[in-house]
């Protein structure tokens, strides 16, 4: 029998638009010096189009499909040590959520709605928040999400009263722990 393959040295992270993805996977690259991979940036720069652009001209769909894909692409070859920051729907198909779990060590971070509210209130870059009532929106989104989000992390947590640096510092020795006691 073949030995499983083993887990590439990742860090993933997980979670809600507005949960602070895009900050924690900057402040691990730093810390950490390992590239810095995020999924929408890349998703963007291949299709010459934002987010809201993609969703408007192709529809969520053409995205979901472009997200799988390069999800795909980053598990072949397994390249290691990479953070990878992936957008708030990418727990939605089972087969990235499979593909997380196999992708390396993948950190979710939660945080509650109004924070999420508040934080994105602002933006008009997240089509799915365009809407008469965005806190609905954010409500039904999360109670959709938050047992796939479960499902696919290795490790939940919670953002409330924590700073970027404490959260950064969390994750990494959460990680090294993770990645020196694997059987
Ligand atoms: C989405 C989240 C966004 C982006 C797209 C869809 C979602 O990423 O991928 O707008 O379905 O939650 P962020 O989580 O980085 O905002």
């Amino acid at each position: 029998m073949n030995p499983a393959p083993s887990l590439p040295e990742n860090i993933v992270i997980i979670g809600f638009m507005g949960s602070g993805k895009s900050t924690i996977g900057r402040a691990l690259h730093q810390r950490l010096g390992y590239p810095l991979v995020d999924m929408d940036q890349i998703i963007e720069q291949r299709a010459g189009q934002s987010i809201a652009e993609i969703f408007a001209t192709l529809g969520e769909p053409a995205f979901r499909d472009m997200e799988t894909a390069l999800l795909k692409e980053l598990g072949e070859p397994a390249a290691t040590r990479r953070i990878i920051s992936t957008g708030g729907g990418i727990v939605g198909r089972a087969e990235n959520r499979t593909m997380l779990k196999n992708l390396g060590y993948v950190v979710w971070l939660h945080a509650p709605a109004a924070v999420i509210l508040a934080r994105t209130n602002k933006s008009h870059s997240r089509p799915l928040l365009q809407t008469e009532d965005p806190a609905a929106r954010i409500q039904s989104l999360m109670a959709e999400r938050e047992p796939l989000y479960q499902e696919s992390a290795h490790l939940k947590l919670d953002t409330t009263g924590l700073r970027c640096d404490e959260l950064a510092t969390g994750i990494v020795e959460c990680s090294r722990y993770f990645f020196n006691n694997r059987p």
